[in-house]
């Protein structure tokens, strides 16, 4: 099916979208808030998630004084891992189940934050882990109701996981990475300093800011919500619904943002407004991505980072082998937007062009290689690695990422055109090599 008129109600289609979001407090010097927005939510003791490097580091340091400052009993839980694992959940359910804590602060990446959610579930609806996990790998239950108030506190410009219902982990004995996917999971209060940013190394704010393009160009190029067939209950509407004219607005600015100043982000760690944009953009698209949910670049990503060996990427932690989330998300991207451009053309030209390429005079048919040719561009300007190869793959391994994707049906179905198994190794193999 292919929905060039955007949101002409297909057959069976959902004419209707929701909005769901965290409240957002965005600003320089807003950490120091956390203590008044904790009060103000009634919290008297609460679980501060973080990870042992950020635990060492100011950030955790002024939200911890502003805790105890607003009266708060604030007890530290820093074994958070990065990329965290079925293990690290159950760990710090347990943590919270036995601290009796009446809500949470979460300080740190996408990995910190959704370990929070995934705490504040279980220690609120015990369950064994499979009870909320997507189905088929889990038994896709639903939440049975609120949980307690979380204050999400992001120190990357990237994964928007302050303002989305998703908690991502690795779950070992299956060998796939999957999730946890409700409304209910989305933190109450977003509180973004972008200050926490300024001292990041430049290949962190490339990976995570790539994350946050992809984010916005998937979703604006997901399937739109009215060709999504409707749900059995109004309820039941997934998070993932498709693109709808709310993330479109998030979307446009985030790309405008990202084109503009993702570059400078990365190169130069003293230019604050350009770090600072950086951080609006994620929050932009993260709202934007909550709402409508991403496509293939994220699925063909779970496969690209699963099966990873040998490749470690500068400024992230050496012990073991990773390609970092936003990396394995858009080595993909060009040969995918490649082959979607025919879906919705207009749509990948108005990304392009706020992505600040040159689309005048351009036709429907060159769409996919005007937006693929930006981001080519600018993943060599931030030293990203050449495509699905450069991060250590090569063409005997088109089986296993393919499979690997295809797992992750959410995805696959929210791209704007259908996509077989054959289309994925095709896609893969296109996005071996750039240039
Ligand atoms: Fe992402």
């Amino acid at each position: 099916m292919s929905c060039c008129h955007h949101y002409a109600l297909a057959e069976g289609g959902d004419a209707v979208f929701s909005v769901d979001l965290s409240a957002i407090t965005f600003g320089p010097g807003s950490l120091a808030e956390a203590g008044d927005h904790a009060r103000n939510l009634g919290l008297r003791r609460v679980a501060l998630f973080t990870d042992p490097r950020l635990a060492e580091l100011e950030h955790v340091d002024i939200v911890r004084r502003a805790l105890a400052e607003a009266g708060i009993d604030a007890v530290l839980y820093r074994e958070v891992t990065v990329e965290p694992t079925d293990a690290a959940f159950r760990n710090a359910a347990r943590f919270a189940a036995e601290g009796h804590f009446d809500g949470y602060v979460s300080v740190g990446g996408g990995s910190v934050i959704d370990t929070a959610k995934a705490a504040n579930l279980y220690a609120t609806y015990p369950a064994e882990l499979a009870a909320y996990v997507n189905a088929p790998l889990g038994e896709g239950g639903a939440v049975p109701g609120p949980l307690k108030p979380h204050i999400a506190c992001p120190t990357t410009c990237g994964t928007g996981a302050e303002c989305t219902g998703i908690a991502i982990f690795d779950w070992v004995e299956k060998g796939v990475k999957t999730g946890i996917v409700s409304r209910r999971l989305r933190p109450t209060l977003a509180l973004i300093d972008p200050t926490t940013t300024w001292t990041l190394p430049a290949s962190v704010v490339a990976a995570s800011g790539f994350d946050v393009l992809s984010h916005a160009l998937e979703s604006y190029t997901a399937l739109p919500h009215t060709c999504r067939a409707k749900a059995e209950r109004p309820s039941l509407r997934p998070m993932s619904q498709g693109a709808n004219p709310w993330s479109d607005f998030g979307c446009e600015k985030a790309l405008q943002l990202t084109g503009t100043y993702l570059e400078r982000a990365v190169r130069d760690g003293n230019d604050r407004e350009a770090r600072d944009a950086m951080m609006w953009a994620a929050t932009l698209a993260g709202i934007a991505f909550g709402n409508a949910g991403v496509h293939l670049p994220h699925g063909m990503a779970y496969a690209v980072a699963g099966g990873v060996r040998e490749f470690r990427a500068p400024g992230y932690p050496q012990e073991e082998p990773m390609v970092p989330h936003g990396m394995s998300v858009i080595v993909n991207a060009p040969a995918v937007f490649r082959f979607t451009a025919d879906a919705c053309p207009d749509r990948h030209l108005d990304a392009a062009r706020w992505l600040g390429a040159d689309t005048r005079g351009a036709a429907p048919g060159d769409a996919g290689e005007i937006v693929a040719r930006r981001l080519i561009e600018l993943m060599r300007l931030c030293d990203i690695p050449n495509g699905v190869g450069g991060v250590g793959y090569h063409e005997g391994d088109l089986a296993t990422l393919t499979a690997g994707t295809w797992a992750q049906q959410r995805l696959v179905k929210n791209a704007p055109k259908a996509v077989n198994e054959a289309h994925l190794s095709e896609l893969f193999r296109n996005a071996m090599r750039y240039w």
